[in-house]
């Protein structure tokens, strides 16, 4: 087949890079963000590789293309106080903001932004072996989540703004800020995700620490003179470095009010246990996810393809809403499988900026050798590889393996894979998947297909209560962005939508008075003169 047949070509020499993909040179990445101004680091740092590897004369290398400050305690306490310092407990500037004024500074983030459309795409791409279309997605969809975030605290605004009169209590009911977050995202989508932390903690009168991922760090360069510019001094601050190194102290500071972390649960555990107090600690966390498909009998096959291949192998598996176990039905079995391995087949591969390619290379320097040590775990143990050339791999890229039929004494039962492989398993009684799914640690989503409405139906009520989402004859995914987001058990703490996510990063609090002439003179005085930003009538329109 074409595409495995190219895998020994498939990356460039540095000449047959196209000029508009290059990186002029690479991004010695210097600058930080700290309380209001760009600083520039003189410290250690981390050398950055890419995914894309280049054909050199002694043979294949990751490209360099940059590095990032290698921080430590230090610095990291040094960003937290400038957040600290910037909330005041709660006096700050920015937490007693009007709610208008904040999304005019949001406002003029997201214009600023917009013009690093191509630089952060492009290191997007370079970082994370993105595809030039996926990453131009991340980037579209994570300045439309912006938008939308406004929209919704304006109309969480408009129900604010009035009294309420019940009991002979009049009471001006809002949602106020929590004090310090620190947003983590994860290197799938380390801007889209960091975002949709990041912009309703800020919009909310939060002051932030961003913490970008492990992967994905160099695209945020090209936003800082915008944080900067937009945000008064102390709102946003940056922190590079190993995660390890650098946010255990900020936790253990006692002084973070709101974790905002999407990664492994074991990481997100240790986080939340550092801090002194937990109970004063907001959490909101993304974990990992193993998301089955169900295959019925009398599902369209051709679609139920069409949808796990794009729910499994869309950015190579990395996702954490990606399907990552298929239970297809003993009688359709063979052919979902012709099918599925066609498809793989008929997938490009190659380099993130290749039109139309689907299989890139992976950012993590253990995921091929991890995901080959999985596939080889199933077939010692009778799976078999069912696609030509399915876990071949050639430096950092991996090609999808598809895998059958898998069972619960393999690692792939079991394990996140979070790549391009694909595990497969018959079953003959619904009851089997349900079963995986009650036992499972996880729970964010499931795909059924099937075209009769009881069987789905008799499906549907029990995984219901097994997990947070069910998508009938589709993929499972996060999207659109006005669903809830969420998870049981070990997937995720917390529900990140559009709206939900703005009460996640705030707290109700109101003013109260007796309804008695005097307290209504104090209150319409102090609304008509304005005296004050969160005792008030004004309506945004
Ligand atoms: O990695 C997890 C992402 O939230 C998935 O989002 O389903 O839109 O790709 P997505």
């Amino acid at each position: 087949m074409a595409a495995i047949a190219d895998l020994d070509r498939i990356y460039p020499t540095f000449d047959e890079i196209p000029d508009e993909f290059r990186l002029e040179s690479p991004l010695e990445q210097t600058d930080y963000l700290l309380d209001g101004e760009i600083r520039h680091w003189q410290g250690p740092v981390q050398k950055v590789h890419s995914p894309v590897c280049i054909v050199e004369p002694d043979g294949l290398a990751r490209h360099y293309i940059g590095s990032f400050p290698l921080m430590g305690q230090t610095e990291a306490l040094a960003a937290l106080d400038a957040a600290v310092h910037a909330y005041d407990n709660g006096r700050g500037l920015w937490p007693t903001m009007p709610v208008a004024k904040r999304i005019e500074h949001v406002q003029e983030f997201a214009w600023r932004m917009k013009e690093q459309r191509d630089r952060v795409v492009k290191l997007l791409m370079w970082e994370i072996g993105k595809s030039l279309t996926d990453s131009r997605k991340e980037f579209d969809r994570t300045l439309d989540y912006i938008k939308d975030t406004i929209d919704a605290l304006k109309d969480l605004d408009r129900v604010s703004s009035r009294f309420v009169f019940e009991q002979g209590i009049i009471g001006q009911i809002r949602r106020a800020p929590l004090g310090v977050a620190l947003c983590m995202g994860p290197y799938n989508y380390p801007l889209n995700e960091t975002f949709t932390t990041l912009i309703p903690a800020l919009i909310m009168g939060n002051t932030v620490v961003l913490k970008p991922p492990r992967h994905g760090i160099l695209l945020f360069q090209p936003l800082l003179e915008a944080f900067r510019a937009a945000f008064p001094a102390g709102v946003v601050n940056t922190l590079y470095g190993a995660g390890r190194s650098v946010t255990p102290p900020l936790m253990a500071s006692g002084k973070v009010d709101i974790l905002a972390f999407i990664g492994s649960s074991k990481a997100g555990d240790v986080l939340q246990k550092t801090h002194p107090k937990p109970h004063r600690l907001r959490v909101t966390l993304g974990l990992e996810a193993k998301n089955p498909a169900i295959i019925l009998p009398d599902a369209d096959l051709g679609l139920a393809v069409d949808e796990c291949i794009a729910g499994c192998l869309s950015f190579n598996g990395q996702r954490c809403t990606a399907i990552k176990i298929i239970f297809v039905h003993e009688k359709v079995a063979e052919r979902f499988l012709q099918l599925f391995s066609a498809a793989i087949g008929a997938l490009k591969s190659g380099m993130p900026w290749k039109p139309g390619v689907a299989i890139t290379p992976l950012p993590e320097e253990d995921k091929p050798g991890y995901l080959g040590e999985l596939v080889a775990n199933a077939v010692q143990q009778g799976a078999q590889v069912i696609n030509e050339g399915g876990g071949s791999v050639n430096g950092s890229f991996f090609y999808p393996a598809l895998v059958y039929p898998v069972n619960e004494h393999m690692r792939l039962y079991h394990e996140e894979q979070f790549g391009p492989v694909v595990p497969v398993l018959p079953f003959a009684d619904p009851e089997t998947p349900i079963r995986y799914m009650v036992d499972s640690p996880y729970g964010q989503q499931v795909s059924l297909f099937g075209r009769d409405a009881s069987s789905l139906a008799a499906l549907i009520d029990p995984l219901v209560n097994q997990v947070c989402r069910v998508n009938i004859n589709s993929q499972c995914q996060r999207g659109p962005d006005i669903f809830p987001f969420t998870g049981r058990k070990d997937s995720a703490v917390g529900t990140l939508s559009v709206s939900d996510a703005l009460r996640a990063f705030s707290i109700r609090t109101l003013v109260a008075a007796k309804d008695q002439d005097v307290n209504k003179e104090l209150l319409s005085t102090i609304v008509r003169e304005r005296r004050s930003n969160f005792l008030s009538t004004d309506f945004i329109l």
